[in-house]
């Protein structure tokens, strides 16, 4: 299929993103207003130059680069600003639903009042709604900040409990933050009834995933790439039906994978693994969810049909209630086949 029918397939297909960061879906030119307001943050206040501060060594350095962004955010109105501007990008993509990780003990550290956190929340998913595109919230524990990062974030979650909240979650470095450690903040978790969706095998080994696996009772995998290098481990996946949210241009940018031919997903789709595809942090990657659908079709091979499973499986793996899934299916089903070339 010539890439523009295929460009233009990939865009009629509803979408939906499981994995991005609120923080990290701060738009290039949002980034440069809040740094102009907060010179000591030290994010360049130039779009080259924030190209440059955008170009990750590997993922601990992509990990300071993030915070660095994160300070500047100090009220409801700069939380806002961040949920239309993703809603804005989503839209234009036809990306109908996403479930976006917030870290709320990450705001709070750096000084935002819970109820300004809150209230950003809440204006900007009504207003995304409004604008076509719905949004769910997943609140994650920033792992690095250890035990009272999971209590507090398991707490701030259970008690506010906001519209919109469906899912818990796990985030930051993996080598030294054993995922088992907050057990007992997903149990909790679960209880209530959130969704339980960590990262887990972005940047440490297929061990990470069978922790998260085990301990943390995921219901989905937050990246999962090391999951191919132990072909148990993914058929543990495959056979339990547990989807891994797949980042493979993030995987690039933080340096681990060389290529996105070179990406995993391959081998997790050969294996039979219910692989969605995903962003992270798209501007800080120069990623779109319709650029990973092209990504990984030109570099696998894949056609109009391989892609529409993509987006099914998508929808299947989301939070969303019944109705709303089935409602999504039948268009993605519905969406035309691009006509082969002559
Ligand atoms: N992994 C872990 N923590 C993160 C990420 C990620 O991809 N993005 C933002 N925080
Ligand atoms: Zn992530």
């Amino acid at each position: 299929m010539p890439g523009d029918s295929l460009r233009a397939f990939i865009h009629a297909l509803p979408k939906v993103e499981l994995h991005v960061h609120l923080v990290g879906s701060a738009g290039v030119d949002a980034v440069l207003a809040l740094a102009r307001r907060h010179p000591s943050a030290g994010v360049p206040t130039d779009a080259v130059e924030l190209r440059e501060f955008f170009t990750f060594r590997d993922f601990p350095h992509f990990l300071k680069v993030y915070w660095a962004v994160q300070s500047m955010l100090t009220d409801r109105h700069d939380i806002e600003s961040l949920v239309l501007g993703l809603t804005d990008s989503l839209r234009s993509q036809n990306v109908r639903y996403a479930e976006v990780t917030v870290t709320p003990y990450n705001h709070m550290v750096d000084g935002m009042p819970a109820d300004e956190l809150l209230a950003g929340l809440a204006s900007g998913r009504a207003e995304a709604a409004r604008r076509g595109v719905d949004l769910a919230w997943c609140f994650d524990i920033p792992g690095e900040k250890g035990l009272a990062a999971g209590r507090e974030t398991l707490a701030f979650a259970l008690t506010e409990r906001p519209d919109g909240l469906v899912s818990f979650g796990l985030g930051g470095p993996e080598v030294s933050v054993p995922r088992a450690q907050f057990a007992p903040f997903f149990a909790a978790a679960l209880e209530a009834g959130l969704h339980s969706v960590p990262h887990a095998g972005e940047t440490s080994g297929p061990a990470t995933v069978w922790s998260a696996v085990r301990d943390l009772s995921a219901e989905r995998i937050g990246h999962g790439t090391s999951s191919a290098d132990d072909p148990a481990l993914l058929a543990h996946l495959a056979e339990h039906r547990i989807p891994l949210e797949v980042c493979p241009t993030s995987n690039l940018r933080t340096q681990q994978v060389a290529t996105i031919a070179g990406h995993p997903v391959g081998r997790m789709l050969s294996a039979g693994v219910i692989v969605t595809l995903n962003t992270d942090d798209p501007p800080m990657f120069d990623a779109t969810l319709e650029g990973e659908y092209l990504a990984v079709a030109e570099a696998f091979g894949l056609g109009a049909e391989n892609l529409r499973q993509l987006a099914r499986n998508a929808v299947d793996a989301s939070f969303l209630p019944a109705a709303a899934k089935s409602y999504l299916l039948t268009e993605i089903i519905a969406t035309p086949t691009p006509a082969s070339p002559a």
